[in-house]
């Protein structure tokens, strides 16, 4: 390679563009002892569908570790360490018992907290129960998911109560899809709301919406968990804003998949309640909830029957596509998936459009650098009764061109609604929506 540095911008530089350039290994390496790897330790995630357990157990990995997920016969749920404590053979071949599962080796027996309950081959004296635990975990089985918190057990922060987890005549299906890849460059795609106009719309046709390919106008939020954002454009004489969530470290809410921005309405909902979970360094999960109502979906496009396992009801989720089509029609998963491995953010030349991804990687790298100092995250949690508020979903407004400035007239719009959401975030449901039409009905213009 060239000792001139500017040789590398130059044309026909390829030989003396540096290859193989470092990752980020404080934001990508997930295993156990990690920078990042702590700091989604201190996080509950989901893990699995409930609806591919089995009367079998299940050998999973998540965050670098591998592991056994099984539900005994009293219905508990366990998730443990893979290799058994004795010798190591595999849970994955071991028995559900009443409680717990039995190793098939020599049929040591652990519960779902990791206490021994039998040891039959060792004598009656023998004091290895009392003396030792099995790796477990605790999970907390909600709506068809399995969550788990993989952190110290003193620190474990309370389950996650986030307004969509429990929405009034919504029914949240779960769907579950791998990605042979880093979590990063999953996460980041909802943070990057500019490359729907081109992968989604301008460059193979449209994925979604015709109206996905106008350039939208992003304004970023900071709230204490992480972000929303607003994503606004012009869809005739509509204002059509669509709120995205963004919680630490890697929670996520869109707006409607089926909004056309063609009519007026107040605070649509979300139809994506989604984690991106770490399997390990190159390999990860989307595990979410499709979000199914009448509301958000009053011609019911919505096929239910194609949410599940490795499987959404909508474009370019997932490799089941032949590549010829893919390769014609890319969706998001070929985009973050062909980042390769795991993405070396020093080959990448971040621009204006790119405030969403400066903005996560630099909110993580601050969580992650707060815990090496002792300083615990903040999980989304309300602390009482009651439910975090989230924002995703769309609301759209009549606001025609005015003889000034569309873009300046947009921004202000989308800001009038953010302080609307914002302002009236603690209310419950129902008086949330009324407040947030009241606050906005006068924006309409006649
Ligand atoms: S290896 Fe599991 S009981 Fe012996
Ligand atoms: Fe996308």
């Amino acid at each position: 390679m060239s000792d001139n540095p500017r040789a590398v911008n130059v044309i026909y530089s390829g030989y003396n563009k540096p290859k193989d350039r470092p990752v980020d290994d404080e934001l990508s390496r997930v295993g156990p002892g990690t920078p990042a790897g702590e700091y989604l330790r201190r996080f509950w995630h989901p893990i699995m569908m409930t609806s591919r357990l089995t009367d079998k157990p299940m050998a999973l990995r998540i965050l670098g570790e591998d592991l056994v997920l099984y539900r005994d016969l009293s219905g508990d749920i366990g998730l443990v360490h893979k290799h058994c404590s004795h010798r190591g053979m595999s849970l994955e071949y071991g028995i559900v018992a009443t409680h717990g599962i039995r190793c098939a080796y020599h049929a040591w027996c652990f519960n779902h907290e990791g206490r021994i309950l039998e040891t039959p081959g060792e004598a009656p004296g023998s004091q290895i129960k009392e003396r030792l635990f099995h790796g477990a975990y605790p999970v907390v089985e909600y709506k068809g998911l399995v969550f788990a918190y993989f952190g110290p057990i003193e620190r474990k922060p309370p389950f996650p109560k986030l307004d969509m987890m429990d929405h009034p005549g919504n029914e949240m299906v779960p769907w579950q899809i791998h990605s042979p890849c880093n979590w990063l460059q999953v996460s980041e795609n909802s943070m990057d709301p500019y490359h729907t106009p081109f992968l989604h719309t301008r460059m193979s046709g449209v994925q979604f919406e015709v109206a996905w390919g106008e350039l939208p106008i992003v304004d970023y939020h900071e709230r204490e968990f992480g972000f929303f954002y607003t994503n606004a454009r012009r869809s005739g004489d509509n204002i059509w804003i669509r709120m995205h969530d963004h919680l630490l470290p890697n929670f996520s809410q869109n707006g409607g998949l089926y909004e056309k921005g063609e009519e007026v309405r107040y605070f649509g909902r979300t139809s994506l309640t989604r984690w991106v979970v770490p399997i390990d360094d190159t390999n990860t999960y989307v595990i979410a909830w499709r979000n199914l109502n009448q509301m958000d979906d009053p011609q019911g496009r919505s096929r239910r029957d194609q949410i599940g396992w490795e499987s959404v009801d909508f474009y370019g989720q997932n490799a089941d596509r032949p590549f010829s089509q893919r390769q014609s029609n890319p969706g998001d998963w070929d985009a973050w998936v062909s980042q390769g491995p795991i993405n070396s953010h020093q080959r990448e030349t971040l621009g204006g459009t790119d405030q969403g991804v400066r903005l996560l990687r630099n909110a993580l790298r601050k969580g992650v650098r707060n815990l090496q100092q002792g300083i615990e995250p903040m999980a989304p949690q309300a602390g009482d009764e009651s439910f975090v508020s989230t924002f995703g979903g769309d609301t759209i407004l009549r606001v025609p061109k005015g003889a000034g400035d569309d873009r300046a007239l947009i921004l202000e719009t989308s800001r009038k609604i953010a302080d609307a959401y914002i302002r009236f975030q603690h209310l419950p449901d129902a008086e949330r929506r009324a407040a947030i039409e009241r606050e906005l009905a006068p924006l309409n213009v006649a």
